[in-house]
């Protein structure tokens, strides 16, 4: 069948048409309401039921890696991030929608961004210095592997997460790093981050790197416990360095992403 080419101009201009550069809902608390009810149906199985991020990224903190505007916000929604888990749902939700779902995010961001106060270079000495943080995190290629790969960590966690995170590491342990014990039949205690168990075996990994994998038949004992490994910091840095450091990890978004 042919289309005639004015058919054909007038429906791409309908979709230009269908997607202003600016939110026509811009500052409307009814729209941003209206948004966050679509949020949590949509959009939260993955950023979260607050927005703050889980398998897609925390979009609480005011900066995105696919662009800070309004409309940039609009395309990744409508279009999707090719590559990534993230649907576009262009064809699932009307333009409207998606603006509300772009008021819904603002509201949320201007509130995050005011609590970040801290100073991100201090923060990243912080991290390799004083703090020891290297010990057990990677970032990138660099640092120990008996803690979650922090690479990303900003864009995965919210600001409270992290911060507690480093007060309160025991209060959400992150899913795969249960601690686990296991004593020897002569006697040796060895403590390490989950890498694996079942019934017959557990494997783990301890602070300076070292990989074990034990049969339960070979050791007296093995202990799994829902605790963390990491230390408190509570105590530890001030509240001005506390802030630099939390600075740093919400920078962490990725190599080549802001
Ligand atoms: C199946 C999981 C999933 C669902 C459902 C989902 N997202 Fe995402 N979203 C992601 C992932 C993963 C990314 C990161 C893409 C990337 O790395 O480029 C992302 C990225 C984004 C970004 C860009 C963030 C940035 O930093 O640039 C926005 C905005 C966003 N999603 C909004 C939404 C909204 C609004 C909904 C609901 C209508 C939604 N997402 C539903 C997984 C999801
Ligand atoms: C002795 C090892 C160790 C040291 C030192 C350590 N951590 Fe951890 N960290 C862990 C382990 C194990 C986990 C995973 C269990 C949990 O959730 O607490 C973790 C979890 C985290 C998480 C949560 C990651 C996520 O995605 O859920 C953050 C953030 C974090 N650490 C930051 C830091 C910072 C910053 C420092 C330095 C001030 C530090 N850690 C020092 C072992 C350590």
């Amino acid at each position: 069948m042919r289309i005639p080419w004015v058919l054909l101009a007038a429906a791409v201009g309908l979709c230009w048409a269908q997607a202003p550069k600016t939110n026509p809902f811009a500052g409307d608390r009814n729209a941003a309401e209206t948004g966050r009810m679509m949020f949590r149906g949509s959009c939260a199985p993955c950023h979260g039921i607050r927005a703050e991020g889980g398998k897609g990224p925390d979009l609480t903190l005011g900066t995105y890696s696919h662009g800070d505007s309004d409309s940039d916000l609009f395309n990744v929604i409508f279009n999707g991030a090719g590559g990534t888990e993230m649907p576009d749902f262009g064809a699932r939700l009307d333009a409207d929608d998606i603006w509300r779902l772009v008021s819904y995010i603002r509201s949320l961001a201007r509130r995050e961004t005011a609590t970040l106060r801290g100073n991100r270079e201090s923060g990243e000495k912080l991290f390799w210095g004083k703090g020891q943080c290297s010990q057990c995190h990677r970032i990138r290629d660099k640092g120990g592997r008996m803690g979650p790969d922090l690479t990303v960590v900003g864009r995965l966690r919210s600001l409270a997460y992290l911060k507690e995170s480093l007060l309160d590491p025991g209060a959400d342990i992150t899913s795969g790093y249960p601690t686990v014990t296991v004593v020897t039949k002569d006697g040796k205690k060895i403590v390490g981050a989950q890498r694996g168990y079942d019934n017959f075996s557990a494997q783990l990994m301890d602070t300076s790197d070292n990989f074990y994998s034990f049969l339960r038949s070979d050791v007296t004992s093995v202990k799994r416990e829902f605790k963390s490994l990491m230390p408190a910091y509570r105590g530890t840095f001030s509240d001005a360095e506390l802030d630099d450091l939390l600075a740093y990890l919400v920078s962490l978004r990725g190599e080549g992403k802001r």
